[in-house]
């Protein structure tokens, strides 16, 4: 038989699914994929069955129900402090991973460079690979992640089309400063450049850190897409909505594409997620607290285990370095070493650190612990890692 396509032939299963198949049967706990399992709120729940009952079943706006954007619009400009004109602004897409796959295949060519900060989210590299652009990396390191801008206008050619944010990070948990959203603002409109900004960790902030929007800088709003979602803030990966704000004439071909891709975001889960907006603050700050908890638990434990932490400044990961640990025992040789040891001593999985660096030999010291347990589950994982790596 002929060839498949040359842009799958390079795909292959991720590390993080890998380490998903390797737990099952162990009964282990699964501190790698970045799923949250703590209940979706009520409130959405409900939403979505009244929809479901009233028969709101068609196919809506390809850019989303008029009453969602309308609240994703409100939500931009109060909490992001984003620019948004109107509702033609705003569009709801199958994940916030639908909208960056609309946004790069509305901005890019085949063969347009995208500048990525390492450690990065493999999911925007693999995408982007997929649709032929190329990704140039920018290095990041512990604790802080600052970004280096001279080494980011080095690699500007005039091939360069595109800079990719992630603020909070995954899976490193930067939250970018406002200082250096202002330089990035700068950097886009002197060189002419678009930007992508997944946000989907927004909510996710610790050590009374803010998070800051790079399209709220004055002069960044007209080239930036801004990415974010349903998924982690209200524990429902499994919805598939996100949504995309940014100027017009980019979002309305975003609309036509995944119109044509996919027609819309499901209609009565749309008429769900519309309930986020009736939750009170205190939904939030109470999100903040167990989050705060969680963070504090999985990073004294790996501190206590002999890791070098860096502690994150946002989102729910920790990529930590466990290079201190090949003193004391064996099977920490590299990242897939370590990986496979925590699953075999201690039944839980992590993620492998090369999976978000383009060179494997970078991510060779590193895993990534997912802290979105539920906090008796994350207590049971980290008296497991005590148990298998504590004297
Ligand atoms: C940085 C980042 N963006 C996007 C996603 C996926 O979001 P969604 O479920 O909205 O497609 C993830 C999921 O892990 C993520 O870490």
């Amino acid at each position: 038989m002929k060839d498949l396509a040359t842009r799958t032939q390079a795909l292959v299963q991720s590390n993080i699914r890998a380490i998903t198949l390797l737990l099952e049967g162990k009964n282990g706990i699964n501190l790698g994929q970045g799923i949250c399992d703590m209940p979706t709120p009520d409130a959405i729940k409900r939403g979505a069955q009244n929809a479901i009952d009233s028969d709101f079943s068609i196919y809506s706006h390809y850019g989303g129900i008029l009453e969602l954007r309308q609240a994703l619009m409100d939500k931009s400009i109060a909490y992001n402090g984003i620019p948004v004109k109107n509702t033609d602004e705003v569009m709801v897409t199958v994940g916030s991973t639908g909208a960056f796959v609309a946004a790069i295949f509305t901005l890019l060519n085949h063969g347009d460079d995208v500048i990525v900060f390492e450690p990065y989210y493999g999911y925007h590299v693999n995408l982007l690979a997929v649709m032929g652009a190329e990704a140039k990396f920018v290095r990041t390191t512990a604790p802080n992640w600052e970004i280096d801008f001279e080494a980011v206008e080095k690699l500007i050619t005039p091939k360069t089309k595109a800079i990719l944010v992630n603020t909070p990070g995954n899976p490193n948990g930067k939250v970018w400063t406002k200082a250096e959203l202002v330089r990035m603002s700068e950097l886009i409109q002197k060189h002419d450049l678009y930007a992508i900004t997944d946000e989907i960790y927004e909510y996710m902030l610790y050590d009374g850190r803010e998070h800051v929007s790079l399209a709220s800088i004055p002069g960044a709003y007209d080239r930036t897409i801004t990415l974010s979602g349903f998924s982690k803030t209200y524990n429902m990966t499994g919805w598939r909505l996100g949504y995309a704000v940014g100027p017009e004439a980019i979002i309305s071909k975003m609309g036509l594409l995944s119109d044509l891709i996919y027609i819309c975001a499901p209609t009565p889960l749309q008429h769900g997620v519309a309930e986020a907006f009736s939750m009170n603050d205190e939904y939030f700050s109470e999100m903040a607290d167990a989050y705060e908890r969680k963070r504090h638990l999985m990073c004294t434990t790996l501190e206590e285990i002999g890791f070098n932490v860096p502690w994150p400044q946002g989102s729910y990961y920790v990529l930590a370095d466990f290079a201190p640990l090949r003193k004391r025992f064996s099977g920490f040789e590299d990242d897939m070493a370590a990986s496979a040891t925590l699953v075999d001593k201690a039944g839980i999985g992590t993620v492998a650190g090369r999976s978000f660096f383009n060179n494997d030999a970078d991510g060779s010291q590193f895993l990534r612990f997912c802290f979105a347990k539920e906090f008796h589950v994350l207590e049971d994982a980290c008296i497991r890692l005590k148990k298998a790596f504590l004297p």
